[in-house]
């Protein structure tokens, strides 16, 4: 529908005494879409708001309807209020508060440490390097001021502050936004469940775009792998142990004194040599690159960047200088399109030696030996005016690695483009998921990081960040074998599934700690490989729809209150749920959602690995085990089918060539497989495909299961198979 001139219903600026004394404005509101509103806290603070940096297309966050119901009908009603700050002159901060119903449960709030259930807590979206962080860390590395609240019913709604000043996000009693800065826009979205909520916001933040295949397989890093000859050794290490793995990944001291785009040369003497044997044994790699660059005259980033004037200017109007790596360095204002355009040209020749991935760290942005742990807040950056304009570092420090990373993004997608980017980025803010994946940083090898994985992961993902995963077995100490082992089990089943350790710990490969824990990690990555054509179908999925692909367990009913708080578990897609052991002793019982769930064994049975659950009516597609995403074919192609009461299920699997981007012309198999019992006889069929990629000629195996046992039959893929009812 068109946008009309006056968009935005005012509603009476009824002046409502607050508990704190300070008069709350209900706002105005307008429709951005089906059950999606903005609220300013009036027509004054509308007009003022500086563009979104979450949408995708900022310009629609400004094209709303006029709202055609009274909006004091509306469930979900935001009310306004300016704190006054602490001293006379300050600014204060604006207030946002929305009332919930007793049985609503909060989620989201972006990479919060602790459990998967919000309410109680209070996060603080504030970009921060968070070393060794634990279960209080009030802000952690990446910024998401948004909530998913799910109702007593199963109704959900999500509420975003569409704001990156420094944001408090207080879920106490009901939820309290609270930001430095001006009025913000608030955008509420109402959906019949917390996955259609998600789906909004995926229209309107963007989703990711569809990673290159390989970037699915498992990681191995640590900081560092130097010289070359041990980067060689792990990757060999793997293949000689039959352990899959995809990438391997390049920590700093790959580069002259921490130089950006440069390389140590006794050390890594043939960066392209390096990367081109790798791919001989079906690795990929990523190299790491910072923002803070060596303030050392005749060092070519440097020049460039003083000489183009690009730098972050501090609050006199000179080149802000602060400690990291490499010593005293200087920052990219990144604020400036040109100088995201100069960044990303940088690209060109690194990509050039072969290099399949960038690893974007340090970019909270993080600056040693001060007590804040980043630049001033009244730093200057030169904004251009599709953000908002100059400001000072307190609006834009928390986009600053968003901005860094779509930067990057733009030059790997220049130097390479034919190929799907992979970028990670440590730091990033609500939208940043379109440029890169994340990691939830610097954990620590402890039974509170192993625990805290899932829900933070899973916190992640309903907050629109659906490529994240830990630092499996922990960045910060050494931990324990078993520890490794129950972490592997399960951590080689998130979307973003990489080993990392730190320096001076013991080594953390598979095999690092002995034959049994080896054994462990052998089948967790098998598994993972074993389910990669789902993993690839989710990522699909989520490109197009904004979901999640790690969900927490409640999604499989949101109505059931019990399924609420259980973060030990989560789903891969809407029918496989992975139990995981988190707790030393395993001594945690799940809550399992109601209905029928048939126990699933992929590998060799192992007490460290998750327990696996199909749900009925689900078909789940899976591979063979294969070393790495290039290994070979999808072929056989396995069914695993559990029906539902009415002897029916469905499933999809989704292919394409796994790099490139001719899916998006359509190159792509898109297949939904129906089953359908009739008598003793289950019929398994194609009943629907998309996309113009032909269907591989290949086998199929159909396992079908039902009361602990597992019916099997053969065919071709693209034919009916018939499999008696187990
Ligand atoms: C930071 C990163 C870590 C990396 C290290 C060295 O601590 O979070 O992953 O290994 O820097 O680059």
């Amino acid at each position: 529908m068109p946008a009309r001139p006056s968009p935005f219903a005012a509603i009476a600026l009824v002046a409502l005494v607050a508990a704190a004394g300070h008069a709350q404005t209900v706002g105005v509101v307008g429709v951005l879409g089906d059950g999606i509103y903005r609220w300013d806290a009036s027509e004054a603070a509308r007009g003022a708001a500086v563009p979104s940096m979450s949408f995708e297309n900022p310009a629609s966050r400004e094209q709303t309807r006029e709202i055609a119901v009274d909006p004091a009908g509306l469930a979900t009603r935001p009310r306004f209020q300016r704190e006054p700050g602490e001293q006379a002159g300050e600014g204060g901060r604006a207030r946002v508060e929305i009332d919930i119903a007793p049985g609503t449960s909060l989620y989201g709030t972006g990479q919060a440490a602790g459990p998967l259930l919000r309410n109680g807590r209070v996060t603080e979206c504030w970009n921060t390097d968070a070393y060794g962080y634990q279960d209080d860390a009030p802000s952690l590395y990446t910024s998401h001021p948004w909530v998913l609240a799910v109702r007593a019913d199963g109704t959900a709604f999500g509420v975003l502050a569409d704001t990156t000043y420094r944001c408090e996000i207080d879920l106490r009693d009901g939820i309290v936004f609270r930001a430095d800065g001006p009025e913000f826009p608030v955008i509420v979205i109402e959906g019949a469940s917390p996955q259609e909520v998600m789906v909004g916001l995926g229209s309107l933040m963007g989703t990711i775009a569809m990673p290159p295949r390989w970037a699915i397989g498992y990681h191995q890093c640590r900081y560092s792998y130097n010289p070359e000859s041990r980067v060689r050794e792990v990757a060999q290490g793997f293949r000689d142990r039959n352990i899959p793995a995809d990438v391997i990944w390049m920590d700093i001291d790959y580069m002259h004194g921490y130089r950006v785009f440069t390389f140590d040369h006794e050390q890594f003497p043939d960066p392209a040599g390096l990367n081109a044997w790798l791919d001989t044994i079906g690795f990929s790699n990523v190299w790491m690159i910072d923002p803070g660059v060596k303030d050392e005259p005749g060092y070519f980033v440097r020049d460039e960047m003083i000489d183009r004037n690009l730098a972050v200017l501090d609050s006199g109007g000179e080149v802000y200088r602060g400690e990291v790596w490499p010593g005293w360095c200087v920052y990219p204002d990144y604020t400036m399109a040109d100088t995201r355009q100069w960044w990303a040209g940088l690209y060109r020749d690194f990509m050039g030696l072969g290099i399949d991935g960038v690893w974007n760290d340090m970019n909270e942005p993080a600056v040693f030996n001060v007590p804040t742990k980043t630049m001033p807040e009244d730093n200057q950056h030169r904004g251009d005016s599709a953000l908002g304009g100059p400001a000072t570092h307190d609006r834009f420090h928390n986009v600053y690695a968003m901005l860094m990373v779509q930067g990057t993004r733009e030059g790997v997608v220049a130097a390479n483009p034919n190929l799907r980017p992979f970028v990670l980025s440590r730091a990033n803010f609500m939208g940043g998921h379109r440029y890169g994946a994340t990691w939830t940083g610097d954990n620590t090898a402890n039974w509170y990081h192993v625990d805290a994985s899932i829900p933070m992961t899973l916190n992640l993902g309903l907050s629109g960040q659906p490529f994240c995963g830990p630092d499996i077995g922990g960045f910060a100490e050494n931990g324990t074998p078993e520890m490794f082992q129950r972490w592997i089990g399960f951590g080689a089943l998130f979307p973003f599934a990489r080993g990392h350790t730190g320096k001076g710990n013991i080594d953390k490969e598979p095999w690092a700690f002995g034959p049994e824990v080896e054994a462990t990690a052998r089948r967790a990555l098998e598994q993972r490989y074993i389910l990669l054509p789902h993993l690839y179908t989710l990522f699909h999925e989520s490109s197009v729809t904004g979901m999640p692909i790690a969900r927490p367990t409640f999604f499989a009913d949101p109505t059931d209150q019990a399924l609420r708080g259980e973060d030990n578990s989560f789903l891969l897609g809407d029918g496989l749920l992975v139990v995981a052991q988190t707790a030393p002793l395993m001594d945690r019982v799940p809550v399992m959602p109601r209905g029928v769930w048939e126990p699933l064994g992929l590998v060799a049975d192992d007490p460290a690995l998750p327990d696996l659950f199909l749900r009925a009516g689900e078909i789940l597609p899976t591979g063979p085990i294969v070393q790495h995403t290039r290994e070979r074919p999808l072929d056989p192609l396995t069914l695993w089918i559990v029906l539902d009461e009415s002897g029916r299920a469905e499933g999809t699997l989704y292919e394409d060539a796994g790099d490139g981007l001719e899916y998006l012309e359509g190159e792509y198999l898109l297949t939904t497989y129906e089953a359908v019992r009739q008598g003793d006889l289950v019929t398994v069929r194609v009943r629907e495909t998309e996309g113009q990629m032909p269907r591989p000629s290949r086998r199929i195996v159909v396992n079908v299961l039902g009361g602990g046992r597992v019916s099997s039959a053969q065919g071709v893929d693209g034919q009916d198979v018939l499999v008696p009812v187990p």
